[in-house]
């Protein structure tokens, strides 16, 4: 048995999600959590880091510290919460916050911030951190990450399963029952990051409690198969996308043909995209699927569940509560394992999801520090 933190922070940027996790021999065992909201100081840095901007670099290595002292704030509260000392946790994986995505480029990148020396410093506790370019530099996408974790933990020999985490990007993980078939998983594109935006020109919320206010709406049909025609949904995977791509201005450039829809006609659409976007994905990879596993912030979205279902009515959809793992922890979980899987020096990539070369031990360690006796710098008075 031993005791790993998670932490997650996803392009929705509404909170740091933090998971004290127990793993032992084929399972895992989630023994508290937390949420630190991320103020809406950091927050407006971050989104403003999102695309090209003026002095950048300074405000990027800025962020990059206040997110780091903030990533092991939520390590200490956990800590406190779970009353626990450091020294009983083997080692912290953190995603780190993404501000560029770019794994389809000439030179291939992504970027995660949150410095994992503050964090191992600040809490005493070995830090895993960069997960994602290791596997970009074997030829992968680096992303999806999540699908080896749930290999690992939500493969089960009686049912073929799809696990959907609707972040502000979705992701899919298709499981099949016969245990020697290779996981398919990848980004099937947007998940609640344009809900969210359009949510927050229009109605000063951070998100569509419940998805109502797109429910009130209409769906718009001949937008919707607009926006359906990006190639990102018809590309083959490996693939994975970020904010960098599904936006507010990837939007308005559709809108422009269709200039008198009404704003919450709008939502609805956008929610129908991202719902038919991911059925359309499961159908065609796994058109076997019995089980429909949601996890991530999307599974509260009522009226997004409910299409979903609508859309596949042969398959159970439900939450990945029912298979054991609560759907808000599932992704802070899987970087528990990951860091985990690292420290063991086992891979944690899919090749087959990702596209790279082979699996790989991902991520850089950040050692805890061994107290050591202080030394005096020699100009330092006794
Ligand atoms: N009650 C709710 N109703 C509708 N949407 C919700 C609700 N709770 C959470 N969400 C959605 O989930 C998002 C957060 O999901 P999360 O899985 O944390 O995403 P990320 O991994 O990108 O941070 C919110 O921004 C919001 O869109
Ligand atoms: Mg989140």
């Amino acid at each position: 048995m031993s005791y790993y933190i998670g932490l997650m922070s996803g392009t929705s940027l509404d909170a740091i999600d933090a998971a004290l996790v127990c793993f032992s021999d084929q399972h895992c065992e989630l023994q508290h959590h937390l949420a630190l909201p991320i103020g809406e100081d950091i927050r407006q840095q971050a989104l403003s880091l999102l695309h090209p901007g003026d002095n950048e670099l300074a405000r990027l290595c800025r962020l990059d510290v206040q997110l780091g002292r903030l990533f092991a704030d939520a390590v200490q509260a956990l800590l406190l919460q779970a009353d626990l000392d450091y020294s009983a946790i083997k080692a912290i994986g953190s995603h780190g916050q993404t501000l560029r995505h770019y794994p389809n480029d000439k030179f291939p990148t992504s970027l995660q911030i949150g410095d994992p020396n503050i964090i191992a410093e600040q809490t005493g506790i070995t830090t895993v951190a960069d997960f994602r370019r290791r596997d970009m530099a074997a030829g992968g996408q680096g992303a999806p990450l999540v699908p080896a974790f749930h290999q690992a933990m939500l493969r089960d020999k009686r049912y073929n399963r799809v696990i959907v985490n609707i972040g502000g990007i979705a992701n899919i993980t298709v499981l099949a029952k016969e245990l020697n078939q290779a996981v398919i998983g990848f980004d099937t594109g947007p998940g609640n990051a344009l809900l969210d935006s359009w949510a927050q020109q229009h109605r000063q919320q951070r998100y569509d409690k419940e998805g109502q206010w797109a429910a009130g709406g209409t769906c718009h049909q001949a937008l919707l198969d607009t926006l359906l025609n990006d190639s990102y949904f018809s590309h083959p995977p490996p693939k994975s996308t970020g904010r960098e791509t599904f936006n507010l201005q990837w939007l308005e450039k559709s809108l422009h043909n269709f200039p008198d829809l009404k704003t919450q006609d709008i939502q609805a659409t956008l929610l129908e995209l991202t719902v038919v976007s991911i059925a359309q994905a499961i159908l065609k990879y796994s058109p076997n699927t019995e089980q429909v596993l949601i996890c991530g912030g999307g599974v509260h979205n009522k009226f997004l569940m409910q299409r979903l279902a609508a859309h596949l009515p042969k398959q159970a959809v439900q939450s990945t509560r029912s298979a054991g793992i609560e759907p808000d922890w599932v992704e802070a979980i899987a970087f528990a394992w990951l860091a985990k899987q690292t420290l063991n020096a086992q891979a944690g990539n899919l090749a087959s999801v990702t596209g790279a070369r082979h699996p790989l031990i991902l991520g850089g360690i950040y050692p805890a520090s061994i107290p050591l006796e202080p030394q005096r710098h020699p100009g330092q008075q006794k």
